[in-house]
């Protein structure tokens, strides 16, 4: 694919180079909180068949573009396309979390699993990628994504969301071997996925490991980073993916950053719990910044939400290397012109700061 990008402000900044303002997408830029969402969504009749289906993938991908000045764009799919494609069953009920109707707790259920096949079991994720690339015309980068390792056993494990994914960190301490051999599996799913969506068209890629800050820092790098290191290794070694600037978000881990640049990522996601001051300096200029506004101020009036706007973009500075986003998804209850409020004062406060 050979189209130009119109704008390129998103992949400048993540390879720390000079940009007229500071580049913005928002984690679950798609979602509940867009009234016309909700209305392809019913369309579609559920979660999933609205991800299956690539024309209304791509139309959901492509409505906050509409409404805000973004600098990406990001797939519409869900993490959990892995597991529901090695054989676990995967519903969405309305208003309530995921489930999975074939858990996996033991090793004979363990020792069952393969990494699925990209381009059958789910090829619906890279047909969408390349819909969306087309429909882009090059307007804005798109990013593909995958869940980590760890995040994709945790749901696995448990069956369905959770506060504590009790089961899973169970199993590291009593089956430690097992855990690994999950996660291996895993491993080598996630990066075959991630090549797979660089091969179908997506420009920059994204592991979210939202569950890596329920880890203490042992178990972290054993049981999360270091899976995440093995994808990002595998990325870097395949001719489709090689190129690609990668980006790791591990919510609450703001104390594993430098080790998280180390794996040779190009970026990380970084969540408000952390100044970006602080978490600049832990990576000593190794890596692009991603983040870093709380969601919850997106509740909060638009004078609230321009005030600290700027303090998260003063917080990093003058520097290259920030692409502005939310430190977590956005939630359903917020005001899609809070979102246009955040957008628009990112690009105007942003073209200030490096005038
Ligand atoms: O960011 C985007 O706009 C792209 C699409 C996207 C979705 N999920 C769509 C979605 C992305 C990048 C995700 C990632 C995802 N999914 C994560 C990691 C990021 C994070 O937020 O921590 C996780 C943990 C999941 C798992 C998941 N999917 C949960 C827990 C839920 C239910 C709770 C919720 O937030 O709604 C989902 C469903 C889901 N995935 C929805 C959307 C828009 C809502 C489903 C609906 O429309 O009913």
């Amino acid at each position: 694919m050979t189209d130009v990008l119109k704008n390129d402000r998103f992949l400048r900044a993540l390879r720390r180079e000079a940009t007229d303002t500071t580049p913005v997408w928002v984690m679950r830029q798609a979602g509940r909180y867009l009234p016309e969402y909700r209305a392809t969504r019913a369309r579609a009749g559920s979660f999933m068949a609205l991800a299956q289906n690539p024309e209304l993938a791509c139309e959901v991908t492509l409505q906050p573009l509409e409404r805000f000045e973004l600098d990406a764009a990001i797939l519409f799919s869900d993490i959990l396309t892995i597991p529901d494609a090695m054989g676990l069953g995967l519903s969405f009920a309305t208003g309530e979390g995921p489930q999975f109707a074939h858990p996996v707790r033991t090793k004979a259920d363990i020792e069952k699993l393969g990494v699925p096949d990209m381009e059958s079991e789910l090829r619906y994720v890279m047909d969408a990628v390349r819909v969306i690339r087309k429909e882009l015309r090059g307007r804005v980068p798109l990013i593909g994504f995958s869940g980590s390792p760890w995040t994709l056993a945790c749901y696995m494990v448990e069956g369905q969301g959770s506060r504590d994914f009790a089961r899973l960190k169970a199993m590291c301490w009593s089956e430690p071997a097992l855990a690994h051999r999950l996660l291996d599996t895993l491993a080598q799913s996630v990066a075959a996925y991630l090549i797979a969506q660089a091969a179908a068209g997506a420009q920059a890629l994204m592991i979210f490991d939202t569950w890596g800050g329920l880890l203490g820092p042992a178990p972290f790098r054993e049981f999360s980073l270091r899976y995440m290191a093995q994808v990002v290794d595998a990325l870097k070694a395949h001719p489709a993916s090689r190129e690609l600037p990668v980006i790791l978000f591990s919510k609450g881990a703001g104390q594993h950053l430098s080790r998280m640049a180390d794996t040779g990522c190009t970026a990380l996601g970084v969540d408000w719990t952390i100044d970006l001051t602080d978490a600049r300096q832990a990576v000593e200029g190794r890596v692009a910044l991603q983040g870093n506004l709380d969601p919850a101020i997106l509740l909060a009036d638009p004078e609230v939400i321009r005030r600290e706007v700027r303090r998260v973009l003063d917080s990093y500075g003058n520097h290259p290397g920030h692409v502005f986003n939310l430190g977590h998804g956005i939630t359903p209850e917020v005001n899609p012109e809070h979102v246009k409020v955040l957008v628009d004062e990112v690009h105007a406060y942003g073209r200030q700061l490096r005038g």
